[in-house]
């Protein structure tokens, strides 16, 4: 015991005493002292050797060395990385920063937020519903019944999984959704994405958004449907452009209109955008039909409404000139960056 304990003090004071300088010193350094066949675990081993009445005390200074050993060892490991890091060059602050990129809104969105800003003023709130629709809300519902010529106006994506289901067509599928809630009266409007089975091409694609709007209450009339309109129309693209109703047919509307704008792009002189005729199509609208209320469980004698349904494409690439469609899906930063 008497030859540990010196041997334990030799060791302390050649550690004392040693100097470490290098990566490579510091490693040998723990193997010898530390590591799995070091000096600490050789003297781990003599412990048994020790008679049992001076186990106790051997083991205690055993410990002390063993945490000397490893603080030398810890204290330059640290020291090393430290100075490490010192090494590292400082940050130049004179430098110019890195430019910091803004992202911005998608020109659909864009559009789509100035429309319902437009409306939000006069009380409309959004609603959304769901993109994938079952077969009553997309048609049966809107007077569209099994077998309706109607259904082949829009070229429908069905749902393989289940014949029920498609893709909603229009955002009017949101109009029967937000009815069937009753909650009386209603005004609000349905941005969102719509699908069609469609050929693609600069003017048409298979899947685009519009914006539909629904007011229902008692005594609402076709002016009030016109007004409405009209405010939206000068709102959207200035005091200056002039406004045509034309009769069409909804089957879930009637009467049903189409709404035309004279043509902005070239001042109704005549261009491709309005096919040299003046005036551009922008919506169809039209007083709700009364088998749509009670489809939907309101009572059309007490209560009336007109809907309106309107693309968001066509606008906005009328308002920046845009001559194909399909740029509006591609996500090419070259095109998206000029909406910033
Ligand atoms: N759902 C029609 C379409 O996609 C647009 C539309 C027309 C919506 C008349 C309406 C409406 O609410 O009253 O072509």
């Amino acid at each position: 015991m008497q030859e540990l304990a010196e041997k334990i003090d030799q060791l302390k004071q050649e550690i004392e005493a040693i100097e470490l300088k290098t990566a490579d010193e510091i490693e040998h350094y723990r193997i010898r002292f530390l590591g799995s066949k070091g000096l600490v675990k050789q003297l781990m081993s003599e412990m048994k050797n020790v008679s049992s009445d001076l186990r106790k005390d051997f083991g205690a200074r055993l410990n002390e060395f063993k945490q000397f050993a490893e603080a030398k060892y810890e204290d330059y490991k640290e020291q090393k990385s430290g100075s490490k890091k010192a090494e590292q060059p400082k940050a130049d602050m004179s430098l110019p920063a890195y430019p910091s990129e803004t992202g911005a809104r998608h020109p659909i969105q864009q559009t789509m937020n100035k429309m319902i800003d437009i409306f939000a003023k006069i009380g409309f709130t959004v609603t959304e519903g769901p993109e994938i629709e079952d077969d009553w809300h997309n048609f049966t519902a809107l007077n569209l019944p099994e077998n309706h010529p109607a259904r082949d106006m829009q070229d429908t994506f069905y749902i393989s999984k289940n014949p029920d289901w498609l893709l909603r067509t229009h955002t009017s599928s949101v109009q029967v959704r937000v009815m069937k809630e009753g909650k009386l009266p209603i005004r609000q409007i349905f941005p969102g994405r719509v699908y069609r089975n469609e050929t693609i091409s600069a003017r048409a694609h298979c899947f685009f958004h519009q914006i539909e709007g629904l007011y229902i209450d008692e005594k609402v009339s076709f002016a009030d449907l016109k007004q409405t309109l009209y405010y939206f129309v000068k709102e959207m693209f200035g005091a200056d452009v002039k406004v045509r109703f034309r009769p069409s047919y909804f089957p879930f509307t009637e009467p049903s209109a189409e709404m035309d704008v004279s043509c902005f792009i070239c001042d109704s002189k005549g261009c491709n955008v309005c096919k040299h005729t003046g005036w551009v199509e922008i919506l169809g609208c039209g007083m709700v039909h009364p088998n749509v209320l009670s489809n939907c469980g309101i009572d059309p004698e007490k209560y009336s409404g007109f809907a309106w349904g309107m693309g968001v494409e066509r606008t906005t690439m009328m308002q920046y000139g845009i001559k194909d469609i399909r740029v509006l899906s591609e996500n090419d930063l070259r095109f998206l960056k000029q909406f910033r």
